[in-house]
């Protein structure tokens, strides 16, 4: 019996896939929040630089992946397909469970794949240091590593219920030479008018985002960089799901079910995209984007013009939205706290492509243990929502077993601290956050 399908390095995509060319009816362009006009890269270059914007403009297809990229990208990847037969067994389903394992990285997640080709791009247009946010940390631990192999500095803006719930993860990025500082802090215009307001705030990501661009945008030497969201960071993912294609391929098999967490939707597209010419084409694909019923931009969210952050710094991108200054509870799967969805997963919900659906965090932990006795791997607890959404799939139809494939973004051995609370039985389900989202929903920006 075949259990994991592993590519050689010489069979690692050389390209990646940009979807956008093919949405139907495309994407809205991000806006400039004064001119409320479309937004080019003139504006955006002082934070980004032009290799990153090219990308996320770009209309073609397929776009070549540099041969420094793929050196460090080799570290791990190709990453393993695997098929979760111990799963299935105690599921007592006829489903086929196939996931592709992208916490074998070093830092244990997806979110290298993006950082290793942000840092080369700004290396490359001889920027020096980086600023960036982290929510579970798992983005900062993937910058600093990047930021390391290609020799450039790192200031890290970690959600401050992270910070104090992972401890490791702020020694990891200190291991790779970044600078972790819990956000909202004092090192910002933004934090510190927000401690002042609200000194004992969990944080979210729009607030670490607005920390990091105020900090790139004052300093001539440094850069900003996004770990989801944006267009490139789901090209520079979409290396995942071309991955998965052909590993699909070699064991003879076909997905009718793909499924992904989102937070900011970086690791569900990076699976799902590829898929979406064949889609296109006719075939029968279900695409299923899971989300945390504390934080559901998708399924409670509305489609919107709203900025990325909570200082109103970023341009306006059109995308489901639960208001930018909506502060979400502070459940375990911090990598999923985010008031917004990328531009791309919010349009392939708005032409009906991608099913989004919101599960609560313990039955997400009740899945994740599961997970980790049959299949050997401790799952992150956004990994964790993926893998509820698996078993859904797999034990909805008993009579109709579907091929299911989900991408199993990142191992949980940082985030034990989360487990022992979930044992402790200290962990809770939080409703529908209805009053906190009608309040921010109603500063959506007026377009
Ligand atoms: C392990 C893991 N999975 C998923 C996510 C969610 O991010 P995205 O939706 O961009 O993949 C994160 C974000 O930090 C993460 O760390």
């Amino acid at each position: 019996m075949i259990k994991k399908i592993v590519l050689r390095d010489d069979e690692m995509p050389t390209q990646w896939y940009n979807v956008v060319p093919d949405l139907p009816n495309g994407l809205q362009p991000p806006l400039d929040p004064e001119t409320k006009e479309p937004m080019g890269p003139d504006k955006l270059a002082a934070v980004f630089p032009m290799g990153l914007l090219e990308q996320e403009m770009s209309d073609q297809r397929f776009i070549d992946i540099p041969e420094e990229v793929l050196e460090v990208l080799k570290i791990w990847r190709p990453s393993p397909l695997v098929r979760a037969h111990n799963l299935e067994k105690a599921l007592n389903t006829k489903a086929k469970i196939f996931f592709k394992n992208e916490g074998v990285s070093p830092v244990g997640s997806h979110k290298p794949n993006s950082a290793v080709a942000q840092a080369f791009y700004n290396k490359k247009e001889g920027v020096k240091r980086l600023a960036t946010e982290t929510g579970a940390g798992q983005w900062g631990s993937a910058l600093s590593l990047a930021t390391s192999k290609f020799g450039l500095e790192c200031k890290v803006y970690m959600v401050r219920v992270s910070f104090d719930q992972k401890p490791y993860r702020k020694s990891i990025m200190q291991t790779f030479g970044a600078d972790v500082i819990p956000s909202p802090s004092t090192d910002t215009n933004t934090g510190r008018a927000i401690l002042e307001k609200m000194p004992d705030t969990p944080g979210s990501l729009g607030i670490a985002i607005s920390e990091a661009l105020e900090d790139a945008a004052t300093r001539d030497d440094t850069k900003y960089a996004l770990g989801s969201v944006l267009n490139h960071v789901i090209l520079h993912q979409s290396i995942i799901g071309l991955e998965a294609k052909k590993q699909m391929e070699l064991a003879g098999e076909f997905p009718d079910v793909i499924v992904g967490c989102c937070g900011g939707g970086s690791n569900f597209a990076g699976l799902a995209v590829p898929y979406v010419p064949d889609y296109l084409e006719g075939k029968k694909i279900r695409f299923v984007g899971m989300e945390p019923a504390s934080c559901p931009s998708l399924t409670g969210g509305k489609l919107a013009y709203d900025f990325g952050d909570v200082a109103q710094t970023t341009p306006l991108l059109y995308m489901y939205t639960l208001g930018h200054d909506f502060i979400p509870p502070g459940i375990h799967a911090g990598g999923l706290r985010y008031h917004g969805m990328a531009p791309i997963v919010s349009a392939m919900v708005r032409e009906n492509i991608v099913d989004p659906v919101k599960v609560h965090q313990l039955e997400c932990f009740e899945a994740g243990v599961l997970f980790a006795k049959t299949e050997g791997i401790i799952p992150a607890p956004e990994t964790c929502h993926a893998i509820r959404g698996a078993i859904i799939e797999a034990t909805k139809d008993l009579n109709d077993p579907k091929t299911i494939l989900f991408n199993f973004s990142g191992h949980g051995l940082i985030d034990m601290g989360s487990f022992d609370r979930y044992y402790a039985g200290e962990l809770k389900d939080y409703d529908y956050p209805e009053e906190e989202i009608a309040k921010s929903m109603a500063n959506l920006p007026k377009i």
